[in-house]
């Protein structure tokens, strides 16, 4: 592949790190961002990679700030070919009734707008050079509903139909959108989701194969080195262990 900048939102941990090294590895130039900087430090650091390494620290929700980042970008970054959209975070596993509106706007700004917000910040320079890759991270509670999934199904399911109407607005544009909807997969993520209670986090993924974050990062660089003329427009991917249920019924 021709050497590409990359710049992967939530490269501090998980997918976002596993795909940052992918492509690290493979020569690219990298935009890090995350709001735990020094994890990115260690990683550019690790790959001794500070020439082709831009480290961005900021909160995905904050429009203004990934404005000006955009804006200030240093010349050889300048040009962002591949946007990973990937910073994101469920909260909590509680019936709606009783979860905390809290952390319903925290996934909501987090999950919804900060992909947004990047997309709306980086396409006028796709647009312009008739060039560029989005890949989206969703997930498979998009399409899939369960207990306690309530608000964060509810943003990946505008995930999944934003990275479609984006496919509709840039047709003839030569842009690429893909979606990549992981199921059950061990990162940080259950470790945020229950706030810090790692034995439960670990539970989650008790006897089972869970992905991880290389299955992903193999993935996103796969569906990104795909010909030019070839858009992958959603792939959904679970372990083997898990699949669908029956609907679950209530009886008196
Ligand atoms: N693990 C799963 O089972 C699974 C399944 C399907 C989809 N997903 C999706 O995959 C994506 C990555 O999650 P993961 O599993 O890799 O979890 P993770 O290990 O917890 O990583 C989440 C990443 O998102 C970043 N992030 C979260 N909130 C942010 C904010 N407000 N501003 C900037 N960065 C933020 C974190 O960085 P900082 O904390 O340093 O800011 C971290 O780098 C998410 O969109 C998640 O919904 C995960």
């Amino acid at each position: 592949m021709v050497k590409k900048n990359v710049l992967v939102t939530g490269a501090s941990s998980g997918f976002g790190e596993a795909i940052a090294r992918k492509f690290l590895s493979e020569g690219h130039r990298l935009i890090l961002v995350a709001r735990r900087k020094e994890r990115l430090i260690s990683l550019v650091d690790e790959f001794d990679a500070s020439d082709r390494c831009l480290i961005i620290g900021l909160d995905v929700r904050d429009r203004k700030k990934i404005d000006q980042e955009i804006t200030g970008l240093p010349v050889g970054f300048k040009r962002v070919d591949i946007l990973v959209n990937n910073a994101g975070l469920a909260l909590g596993l509680g019936p709606a009734e009783t979860s905390d509106p809290e952390d319903w706007e925290m996934m909501i700004d987090t999950n919804i707008k900060g992909m947004l917000y990047f997309s709306r910040s980086i396409l006028p320079g796709m647009v312009e050079r008739r060039s560029g890759h989005i890949v989206n991270i969703g997930s498979i509670a998009a399409t899939w509903p369960y207990p306690g999934g309530n608000v964060y199904g509810g943003t990946k399911a505008f995930v999944q139909q934003f990275s479609r109407n984006l496919r509709c607005d840039l047709v003839g544009r030569n842009i690429r959108v893909s979606l990549v909807e992981p199921g059950m997969s061990e990162t940080e993520f259950s470790i945020v989701r229950f706030k810090g209670d790692r034995e439960k986090a670990k539970s989650v993924y008790e006897k089972m194969k869970p992905i991880v974050g290389e299955d992903i990062a193999e993935t996103v660089f796969w569906l990104t080195s795909m010909p030019e003329h070839i858009n992958v427009n959603q792939i959904e991917i679970m372990p083997v262990a898990q699949a669908w249920s029956p609907f679950s019924v209530h009886r008196e």
